[in-house]
């Protein structure tokens, strides 16, 4: 069997740093991609990362391009393609620029990666996946988006420093947009198999639920000059992992939600099966009524963003 195909769109912070945790695992083949007004830095990012091979000890053939022919018959596409925050700048100013950019980048991958699973990073989260959705026309089990695992593992890192734990016996879910208003889903959290709630006071737990929901600003405020990549990529490394061994990992991720949890035909962050089909099995829960209220909050948030697009990308 062969190796696997991952292309990354956006060969900047995100992208670039995905590329490099791809290969360290030994994940597959990597194209990295980006515009033409970038010339060789693709290239040369790709080759410096080649170079590490011999020493990290991983076979991957890793090129840097600016030409989607390179990209043809991709397994799965990363989409990190557009601008970052800069402080003082929500998401959803991110809006209008990225969908165009999104939008362009995923015509190309319809053409030359008709196969695809795409994984979308850009910002605004949950709105460029559902552009990307359009845009390719792929099945919506095909298309998805980047943000559960990272926001789960801030909430999960942050738990651990406050128990004095390792991160691995931190087990939780988070529900809902990459935005302020994520839901972190104490119900669903615990440590070492004890519910968190047996372990911390609703105070210190709100906090932490707190400091998760800005956890992306906190690290745009200590930068100041972009916002994080790290966990990011690392993030959307799993996902890759999940798809290309058929992991059928649970993970939150945005996904298409129609009947589910009563969306009605938009991308939130919800329980999925990830495997090599893409969004395998959405895990539909029951929640409390304090949960889904602070759902429908950020699905409603979702939904304004969305219609927003749709009327800039119309105009
Ligand atoms: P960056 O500025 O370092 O890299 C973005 C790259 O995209 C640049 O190299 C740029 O040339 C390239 N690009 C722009 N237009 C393009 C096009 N049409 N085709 C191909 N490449 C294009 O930004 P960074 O930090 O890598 O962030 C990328 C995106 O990911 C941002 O929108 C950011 O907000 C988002 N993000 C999302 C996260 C999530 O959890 N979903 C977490 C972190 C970042
Ligand atoms: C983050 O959460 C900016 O969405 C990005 O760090």
């Amino acid at each position: 069997m062969g190796r696997a195909k991952i292309t990354i769109v956006g060969a900047g912070n995100v992208g670039a740093t995905t590329a490099h945790w791809c290969a360290a695992a030994e994940l597959g083949d990597i194209v990295l991609l980006d515009i033409p007004a970038t010339k060789n830095m693709p290239a040369g990012k790709a080759l410096d990362l080649m170079q590490a091979s011999p020493i990290v000890g991983f076979d991957s053939n890793i090129v840097g391009s600016t030409d989607y022919a390179d990209t043809a018959n991709s397994d799965v596409v990363v989409i990190t393609a557009g601008i970052p925050r800069k402080p003082g700048m929500s998401r959803d100013d991110l809006l209008a620029t990225n969908a165009k950019i999104v939008a362009s980048v995923s015509e190309q991958i319809k053409s030359t990666s008709p196969n695809a699973v795409v994984i979308v990073v850009s910002n605004p989260l949950d709105a460029m996946v559902q552009q990307c959705l359009v845009s390719t026309g792929f099945p919506k089990a095909r298309v998805l988006g980047q943000a559960g695992v990272l926001d789960t593992a801030r909430y999960r890192t942050f738990l651990a420093m406050e128990l004095g734990v390792s991160v691995e016996d931190v087990s939780a879910l988070l529900m809902g947009g990459h935005g302020d208003t994520m839901v972190p889903m104490p119900s669903c959290t615990t440590i070492g198999g004890i519910p968190v709630r047996r372990l911390l006071s609703e105070d210190k737990l709100e906090a932490i639920v707190d400091r998760t929901r800005k956890g992306g600003a906190e690290i745009v405020g200590l930068l100041e000059t972009g916002s994080a990549y790290y966990a990011p990529a690392a993030a959307t490394t799993q996902m890759v992992e999940a798809i290309v061994k058929d992991k059928k990992r649970l993970l939150p991720a945005a996904a298409y939600c129609d009947k589910e949890y009563g969306v009605g035909g938009f991308y939130v962050g919800v329980p999925v099966i990830l495997g090599a089909g893409g969004v395998e099995k959405i895990i539909e829960l029951e929640l409390d009524a304090q949960e889904q209220a602070d759902f429908q909050k950020s699905v409603d948030a979702v939904k304004g963003l969305v219609e927003t697009m749709t009327k800039l990308m119309a105009g």
